[in-house]
């Protein structure tokens, strides 16, 4: 358990880290051509260059409500780049984003520079004002804002490239150890959800200096208790291997195994395998950003681009089930050895080479299971945090005793989603954390999205 203050190494200014995850947005895209960025190649993807507006609009607004006297960059701006919030007046819908070639990619660049060197010079004089507390969370918001987009952004340069993507892929890490089975977690009072208490947060520095780990999102908290029964949860998420067998076996032909809403999906979109997933000569393939690969050259590797919709009709032919959140945040926070939760699954320090498969792995991919021993829980789970997404059985809704800390964020989608845990290959290290609630609809499988069964 951390109850110790950050000590001034854990330190990282909110100046370093505004300059450090900006330019992180702008590594991601630097591979793609000038055309790369305006395509929309569906509904629910979003050209590059709306993301990289998009993620400085943002901080056009932190700027328009603290910044004395300051001039909105363009107007027209202000409409095509809004994502999604009614507090900020007319948008362009979310479909449309790719039918504009305007604001060009140099101006929307021009613009991004230009929101900067503003914030540069914004975030230098907020230690001596009244409100620095306040700006300094909307800013470290906006900068956990930005780090979702990166992670949208790998989502959909897959989805608009793919293999013809040139992504500075490094070399996956070798299996270690063969992880199987399931283990057996007890049940009894459990407490879901973010602590700042337990974090060691309540007095959050004020000034330059903030925490490097130290920030939830409000629907984490608060924590509260919860009544888990005796369970079992896989070791290692499900495999390509595995779900390979489930398909072989008809998974995608027997309603038996299928919501409703699934079985509907499997035969409107005719989908007969994970998204990305292509049969040759009879043979299922995968690509991805390396190219394209036989299927059975990556059965150790996690499965992922699976819908909730999927991943239950597996876990019901699997003869298991879905975890809950709960169940999930339990098996990855609980130490056997200390007999209370934990920040991460292999104790206290932040994720590191070692631990887990994020963004700053540089894969580009998912790892193959048994390749983070260190990762791993004090009951033997693997990858729990890092390679993807994790369905969960929770519908995403408010914690009892929720309490919204910005306008039109996180509490306007308490409806009809699914919560996923733990992070994928494209999330950066230092926005992930165990209670981290992300959430999806059940038909969706363009992000990265696997799972791990239960009993
Ligand atoms: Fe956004």
């Amino acid at each position: 358990m951390s109850t110790v203050k950050p000590a001034p190494s854990e330190l990282i200014s909110i100046a370093d880290l505004y300059q450090s995850v900006r330019a992180r947005t702008l590594e991601i895209v630097a591979p793609l051509e000038i055309e790369d960025y305006v395509i929309q190649t569906a509904e629910f993807m979003s050209p590059p260059r709306w993301h990289i507006g998009h993620t400085s609009w943002f901080f056009e607004t932190v700027l328009q409500k603290f910044q004395p006297g300051y001039q909105t960059y363009r107007e027209d701006f202000l409409f095509y780049f809004n994502s999604y919030y009614e507090g900020f007046g007319a948008r362009i819908e979310r479909p449309k984003r790719g039918t504009r070639s305007r604001p060009t990619v140099a101006e929307t660049k021009k613009y991004r520079a230009h929101i900067d060197e503003q914030m540069t010079r914004f975030i230098e004089t907020v230690s001596s004002r009244d409100d620095a507390g306040e700006i300094l969370s909307i800013v470290r918001l906006g900068l956990e804002h930005e780090m979702q987009h990166q992670e949208l952004l790998v989502y959909d340069i897959k989805h608009l490239l793919c293999d013809q993507f040139d992504a500075p892929i490094k070399a996956a890490p070798k299996v270690v150890e063969s992880v199987g089975g399931m283990v057996e977690i007890e049940g009894g009072l459990f407490e879901l959800g973010y602590s700042a208490a337990r974090d060691g947060c309540e007095s959050r520095p004020v000034g330059t200096g903030m925490p490097a780990l130290r920030f939830a999102w409000d629907n984490e908290k608060p924590a509260h208790k919860v009544w888990l029964e005796d369970f079992s949860i896989d070791r290692a998420p499900v495999s390509v291997g595995d779900y390979l067998e489930f398909i072989n076996d008809g998974g995608y032909q027997n309603f038996r195994w299928w919501h409703s809403a699934g079985w509907e999906k499997v035969n409107t979109e005719h989908w007969q395998a994970p998204l990305y997933w292509e049969q040759h000569q009879g043979e299922w393939m995968i690509r991805d950003f390396a190219g394209l690969h036989r299927v059975v050259d990556k059965a150790g590797e996690p499965v992922s681009h699976v819908s909730f919709l999927e991943a239950s009709a597996y876990a019901k032919w699997a003869g298991k089930r879905l975890p809950t959140e709960a169940e999930w945040e339990k098996a990855a926070t609980w130490s056997r050895s200390v007999n209370s939760k934990q920040d991460f699954p292999w104790g206290v320090s932040p994720p590191d080479e070692s631990h887990a498969n994020l963004f700053e792995n540089g894969l580009w991919s998912v790892a193959p299971i048994g390749s983070f021993p260190a990762g791993q829980t004090t009951t033997g789970c693997h990858q729990m945090i890092g390679d993807v997404w994790e369905w969960t059985t929770s519908d995403y809704v408010p914690y009892p005793g929720f309490q919204s800390e910005f306008d039109e964020y996180n509490d306007k989608w308490f409806v009809g989603q699914k919560v996923l845990r733990g992070g994928s290959f494209a999330t950066p290290r230092i926005h992930i954390r165990s209670t981290y609630r992300n959430f999806f609809y059940p038909h969706e499988r363009w992000m990265i999205g696997g799972f791990r069964c239960a009993k």
